[in-house]
């Protein structure tokens, strides 16, 4: 059945190449090729999905940023998730807090291996849903005044025009798992199809989010496409745990990508970077150390402090300096500072944070004089808020060192 479907494909699409040629085909020509294509759309449409599968995402990632991957093993595990097995009837979820490096890893995965699977990054401006589907899949169309001729024209050849119409992307899921169909008859084992950044759907489109995750939950069931949902650990997970029948086809537990450790950072900063002199004979990682001490395990922080050492060729103790001075603006916004009116509520928070690590949101509140001022102080970024535990954490290892240092003032 594959076989023959599959010669009769090449044969049609030999057919419709030669149609395509003549420019000066007859009306008669059109009209009946066009009733020629309605008749081999939908077999056209599998053979065509299923060849944008098989040839899978290839990101565009920043090959030197590459070679400083400190987490093959992560890398070696997402290889693994992307290549389902062939009666596979559970899809996954991947969490990280902000900075983890969960974009670059799966990027990384997918350079390495990204037959089969179709990564798609939600876009922050969600207006351009339906454009990030239709370039995930290749999917052109013009669509009225066009003819259908010119739609497969602009399929067979990848075409991209400026004048392509968009289609919505409850269309192009349609259009994947057409395409999934005949990719695990071929294969046998189902594609994967990757939402990345999914937070950004909540909560003004959650409802996309809960069609996608339905949808992963039924073809998971019946075995024929694997989502993987990527999410940085806030509301999108809440709400994802929260449809129970959904969630029981997670792959559990949950994969979750963390900070570094202190001897990985190091490592990182180290080996991978090269942040380290000869002193005496003996290998000096003092800076190395204190650019840890700045930033923490974070690797998007760790990356940009090792480029401005690197490139700009500034010292830690510079790197430090600079970032207090955004952090010191940080508070005088927040109207945390001596004299400004958060001052003790500020203080009050720091001494709960320092000693217990976290407060609870409505604690949090109650200490201002209003909710707002309270959701004010929010949107800087000294405190971040986790609305799964609804607690408040300090933003970052810079902020808590900033606060070390000006202990004094807050504390
Ligand atoms: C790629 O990464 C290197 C090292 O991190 C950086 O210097 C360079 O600017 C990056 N290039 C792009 C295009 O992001
Ligand atoms: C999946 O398939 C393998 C062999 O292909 C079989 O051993 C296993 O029992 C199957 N699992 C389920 C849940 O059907
Ligand atoms: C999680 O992602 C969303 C969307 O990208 C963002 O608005 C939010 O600030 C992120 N949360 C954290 C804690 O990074
Ligand atoms: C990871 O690092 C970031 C940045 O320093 C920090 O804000 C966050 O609290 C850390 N997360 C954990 C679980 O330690």
């Amino acid at each position: 059945m594959t076989k023959k479907s599959k010669t009769n494909n090449k044969s049609t699409l030999q057919s419709l190449k030669q149609l395509l040629i003549p420019i000066k085909i007859s009306i008669g020509g059109f009209i009946l090729a066009d009733i020629f294509y309605t008749l081999y759309q939908d077999k056209f449409d599998k053979y065509y999905f299923s060849k944008v599968i098989e040839k899978g995402t290839q990101p565009k990632v920043n090959i030197s940023s590459l070679q400083y991957i400190s987490q093959p093993e992560i890398v070696e595990h997402f290889k693994r998730i992307f290549k389902p097995y062939k009666n596979q009837s559970l899809y996954h979820v991947i969490c990280g807090e902000r900075g983890t490096g969960k974009t670059t890893l799966i990027k990384t995965a997918l350079k390495e291996d990204g037959q089969g699977v179709i990564y798609i990054n939600i876009p922050t401006n969600l207006n351009k849903l339906d454009e990030t589907f239709n370039k995930a899949l290749k999917n052109f169309k013009i669509l009225p005044s066009g003819s259908l001729l010119k739609q497969i024209a602009q399929k067979i050849l990848y075409f991209k025009t400026n004048s392509k119409t968009v289609i919505k992307w409850e269309d192009n899921l349609e259009a994947f798992k057409n395409g999934a169909k005949r990719y695990k008859m071929k294969h046998g084992n189902p594609p994967v199809i990757i939402y990345d950044n999914v937070d950004r759907l909540v909560p003004k489109h959650a409802e996309v989010l809960n069609i996608l995750q339905e949808d992963a939950k039924d073809n998971a069931d019946d075995m024929k496409y694997i989502a993987v949902f990527v999410s940085n650990k806030t509301s999108a997970l809440k709400r994802m745990k929260a449809r129970t029948n959904a969630w029981t086809r997670v792959s559990k537990p949950v994969v979750e990508i963390n900070n570094l450790s202190k001897e990985e950072s190091i490592n990182y900063l180290v080996n991978k970077r090269g942040i380290k002199t000869m002193k005496e004979g003996k290998i000096d990682i003092t800076e190395a150390e204190k650019l840890y001490e700045l930033v923490g395990g974070c690797i998007m922080d760790l990356e940009a402090v090792a480029d401005e050492f690197l490139n700009l060729k500034q010292s830690s103790e510079e790197i430090k300096q600079q970032k207090f001075i955004e952090i010191d603006n940080e508070f005088n916004i927040a109207k945390l500072h001596k004299n400004q009116p958060n001052h003790e509520a500020g203080k009050h928070i720091i001494k709960t944070l320092n000693s217990n690590g976290m407060l609870d949101y409505l604690t949090y509140s109650k200490l201002f004089n209003n909710p707002e001022e309270a959701n004010k102080v929010l949107e800087t970024n000294i405190f971040a808020y986790n609305p799964i535990k609804n607690i408040i954490t300090f933003n970052s290892r810079a902020i808590e060192c900033y606060i070390r240092e000006n202990a004094g003032i807050f504390i």
